[in-house]
């Protein structure tokens, strides 16, 4: 466990395993960023002529590693490129911090001279830096090294109360985001919808503070209780379904979240069965669930005066003799007919139950966080989520706590020939769960859930782009499950804490 403290003091005095500053790009050529200035001041004019033979241009992304011998007390020195000094970001000052974080492998302790003036920045650095130490080898015979025992943020702002809130809410965030990542990362035969759930109540356990209660469930309640699109989904599977809500009511909340992931703990895509390569990283198809979940235990750990119920429905869409067939008609939990067309559009499914669930309990407004579909990826790329829904004042909200702790999301509109399709693509059952037509297929699922949520103020987050980066590590965000969508959560509920619920 790394201890992260904040203090006063200067780059170049101070003496840890490791001191990391930023680079800026100014009009003058490459200097030490904002925090580490004494670094900058103790290198002098020698600085320019060494980053420059590394061939280091201060760009978001670069890092060295100088050993000091003796110019400033720490002996290695890491400087991460901060991009121009005129444009720039928390979100830099974030990810310099993770590369930061992954560059050092093995330090007792470290001081973080990056930028952290006011508690924003103080935010930015512990959250990269905590996110960047992530590591995943529960399936390693050598388990990968810890992260430093002590991280020292170097700040002016010891003394702001905002600064300390700063610290707290960092750390929570960033720890919620790794256990969101380690789910993820799960391989998908020891993440099964009862071992999923098993494992939240187990984190409920652990986290004897938090005042949230767990309520699981199983397969044979399911069914009794006429949740079709989360049995229908999980039947042709040898693992059954849960069904995992969250409760957490402060007092004096004057709001109430409601938080649905899906949760789909392996997606084969059932009959209409997915090519091999694109099943390969479908252990990520629970993202959305676990980050709902994350999210509602750090904002129960913050204390955050708002009240949050989180629905996550765990189903594995596997092949066999039970499976669900394209063809069958799905009673959904609410009693609306679905004819499934395609069994990998099953997130839809399991979340229309879900979201009726939700509705019940009579929430001022539903978000719900999936990895829903490829076309989003198409639309967006692999690092943006999408965002739809039918009230505009909650999209914003969404957004702007995304844009605050660096998330990228960006909206899709769901056009009306999406819900006439929806309403009216099936001969014999209520409501088609697949459009026919290849194009706009994020939209049609959108307009999908629409038909579940009764006219409550919703919003819809699409993260099967974000959720799971199979490419090389960059910034914060590790190989594998990224943890997306958690501080985005966290943010919106406490924007919505502070603000009245709407008349
Ligand atoms: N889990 C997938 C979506 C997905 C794709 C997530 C890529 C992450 C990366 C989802 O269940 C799915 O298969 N969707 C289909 C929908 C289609 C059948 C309408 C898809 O995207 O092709
Ligand atoms: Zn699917
Ligand atoms: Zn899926």
């Amino acid at each position: 466990m790394t201890t992260y403290n904040l203090r006063k003091g200067s780059a170049e005095k101070i003496r840890c395993d490791v001191v990391v500053a930023g680079v800026v790009q100014t009009k003058k050529g490459l200097a030490v960023a904002p925090g580490g200035e004494g670094i900058g001041a103790a290198y002098g004019r020698r600085l320019r002529p060494l980053l420059s033979t590394m061939g280091f241009e201060g760009k978001p992304g670069e890092v060295v590693t100088l050993p000091t011998a003796g110019t400033v007390r720490s002996p290695l020195l890491i400087l991460v490129g901060l991009g121009e000094e005129s444009a720039l970001t928390t979100e830099a000052v974030r990810r310099a911090a993770g590369l930061a974080a992954r560059t050092v492998s093995n330090a007792a302790n470290v001081a973080v001279a990056l930028p952290a003036a006011d508690a924003d920045h103080v935010r930015a650095v512990v959250e990269g830096y905590a996110l960047g130490c992530y590591t995943f080898s529960d399936f390693k015979s050598t388990p990968a090294p810890e992260g430093p025992g002590e991280v020292i943020v170097l700040s002016d702002a010891t003394r702001s109360k905002e600064a300390a809130a700063a610290m707290e809410t960092a750390q929570v965030v960033a720890a919620a985001a790794n256990q969101v990542r380690s789910w993820v990362n799960t391989p998908p035969g020891d993440l099964t919808p009862e071992k999923f759930a098993a494992a939240v109540e187990e984190l409920k356990k652990q986290k004897k503070s938090a005042k949230v209660t767990v309520k699981v469930t199983d397969d044979t309640a399911l069914r009794a209780d006429g949740f079709g699109g989360i049995v229908g989904v999980g039947q042709g599977s040898a693992n059954p379904p849960r069904l995992v809500q969250l409760t957490y009511k402060p007092r004096g909340a004057k709001t109430h979240l409601a938080l649905v992931g899906k949760g789909i703990t392996y997606d084969s895509g059932g009959l209409t069965l997915k090519p091999g390569p694109s099943m390969t990283t479908m252990k990520s198809d629970m993202a959305g669930a676990a980050a709902v979940i994350a999210a509602t235990f750090a904002i129960a750990e913050l204390g955050l005066p708002i009240a949050v119920t989180a629905l996550a429905p765990m189903a594995e869409n596997m092949v066999s003799g039970t499976a669900t067939r394209p063809g069958d008609v799905l009673t959904m939990y609410g009693g609306k007919t679905v004819e499934v067309l395609n069994t990998d559009a099953e997130g839809r499914l399991v979340l229309a139950d879900a979201l009726v669930k939700a509705i019940e309990t009579e929430p001022d407004l539903v978000v719900d966080v999936a990895t829903l579909t490829g076309h989003c990826v198409v639309a967006l790329g692999e690092r943006v989520a999408g965002l739809m829904g039918n009230d505009d004042e909650l999209m914003a909200a969404v957004r702007s706590a995304a844009d605050r702790v660096g998330e990228a999301v960006w909206p899709l509109p769901i056009p009306e020939e999406m819900g006439e399709k929806v309403r009216g693509n099936s001969k014999v059952a209520d409501l088609a769960q697949h459009n026919t037509e290849r194009w706009g297929g994020a939209l049609f699922a959108a307009a999908f859930l629409r038909e579940f949520v009764d006219g409550r103020p919703w919003a819809h987050l699409d993260i099967a782009g974000p959720s799971f980066n199979d490419k090389a590590p960059h910034g914060h965000t590790p190989f594998g499950g990224t943890g997306v969508a958690v501080a985005t959560l966290v943010e919106l509920a406490s924007s919505l804490s502070s603000t009245k619920q709407r008349g």
